[in-house]
């Protein structure tokens, strides 16, 4: 599907970004603040988890383009990254469940499409930065999980574990681009929520409120004590945003999450505060064994994820602006817009120093 579809893109003068997988969940809200800080936003994407409904409220801006594509198509990417001054690389195969499903595809985009974008990258000279993931910390018990700390990955006969392996192989990849003096800097996002997110994925938070919404009992897997940090997704992109302007940060690699812990139960029951469903909780809360959740096996699932972010509030002096009631009453309202409470002004941003 190598074509490009929509507009056209108008401005020259302007600073131009790519965003690979930009018609995704956190790609779309990044291609909106992107425009507001002034780029010319290309969204490369394959449409595959991502949608076209995620953008269509940008798709009449003369300085927003979607092209449909692959970024393991090295030649697409290719003339792409040629065009713009840096690479936002989030194009990726997510969610355990879609890697479980479908492991093959996913090694594939998740490391050819990696090595695609930084190939072209490093032809042209331009500013890559690489979207990793906190799975990459795999079992460490230790928290909160810093960049420096050692990993521990399960054994490759959990296809659970290819995500992380993979995207550890980015970063190494990245890493040694930046050594050979290309820009590039890496971010592991934690588990990242807000609107547009899907629950089909296996994503929590909007599996969990979608069957609070249609009234069905709350699937919880396990017995719901692991432990989660839920960052917004316009907190998370802030962060990318002042990475992006922080010469310091190329070469190295930042955690991006939120440090306010929950467990998974504790998750459900504030899904079901947020949705103002009353009842007992042995009827709303429904724990599910893991064998069940994923019937095919090969699931392990993580105790405690909590990251340090020392590291980028310390280069940026970023730190995010909103709590998980922020988070759940967002995804609540997009759902059910009449559900929405009056907007409140946050407080004005602190600028960062580099
Ligand atoms: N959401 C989270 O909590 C989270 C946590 C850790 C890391 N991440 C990382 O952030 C990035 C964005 O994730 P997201 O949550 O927005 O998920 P998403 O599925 O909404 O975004 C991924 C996008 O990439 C596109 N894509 C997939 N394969 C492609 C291919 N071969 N060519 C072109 N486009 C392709 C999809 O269509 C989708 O639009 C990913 O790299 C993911 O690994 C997300």
């Amino acid at each position: 599907m190598a074509t490009r579809t929509v507009s056209q893109q108008s401005s020259t003068a302007k600073r131009r970004a790519l965003i690979t997988g930009g018609a995704g969940f956190i790609g779309s809200h990044l291609a909106e603040a992107l425009l507001e800080e002034g780029y010319a936003v290309t969204a490369l994407d394959n449409l595959t988890t991502g949608c076209l409904e995620n953008v269509e409220q940008l798709v009449a801006d003369d300085d927003f383009e979607l092209v449909g594509g692959d970024v393991t198509d090295e030649l697409l990417v290719d003339e792409l990254v040629r065009e713009h001054d840096v690479v936002f690389h989030l194009a990726a195969a997510v969610g355990v469940k879609l890697i479980l499903a479908d492991p093959i595809e996913s090694f594939r985009t998740n490391v050819l499409g990696t090595e695609s974008v930084l190939r072209g990258a490093a032809r042209h000279d331009t500013k890559v930065l690489i979207a990793s993931t906190s799975e990459v910390y795999g079992k460490t018990v230790a928290t909160p999980q810093s960049e420096d700390d050692d990993v521990l990955l399960g054994p490759s006969c959990y296809s659970r574990w290819s995500y992380a392996a993979c995207k550890m192989l980015d970063e190494f990849l990245g890493l040694a681009y930046a050594r050979e003096g290309l820009p590039v800097v890496c971010f592991r996002l934690f588990n990242t929520v807000g609107p547009r997110q899907t629950g089909h994925y296996g994503m929590v938070v909007p599996r969990l409120v979608d069957a609070a919404l249609h009234g069905d009992p709350l699937p919880v897997h396990g017995d719901g004590s692991q432990s989660r940090c839920f960052l917004h997704v316009c907190d998370a992109v802030q962060a990318i945003l002042r990475l992006n302007r922080s010469p310091r940060a190329v070469g190295q690699v930042f955690n991006i999450g939120s440090t306010e812990s929950v467990t998974i139960a504790d998750l459900a029951r504030r899904v079901i505060a947020a949705v103002g469903i009353a009842g007992h909780e042995e009827d709303l809360i429904r724990f599910m064994p893991y064998e069940e959740a994923y019937p095919g096996g090969g699931f392990e699932d993580i105790r405690c994820r909590q990251p340090d972010t020392s590291k980028i509030r310390s280069l940026t002096r970023w730190r995010p602006r909103r709590t998980l009631d922020d988070i759940l009453r967002d995804v609540v309202a997009e759902r059910v817009p009449a559900l929405a409470p009056a907007p409140v002004a946050l407080e004005p941003s602190i600028e960062m120093a580099v």
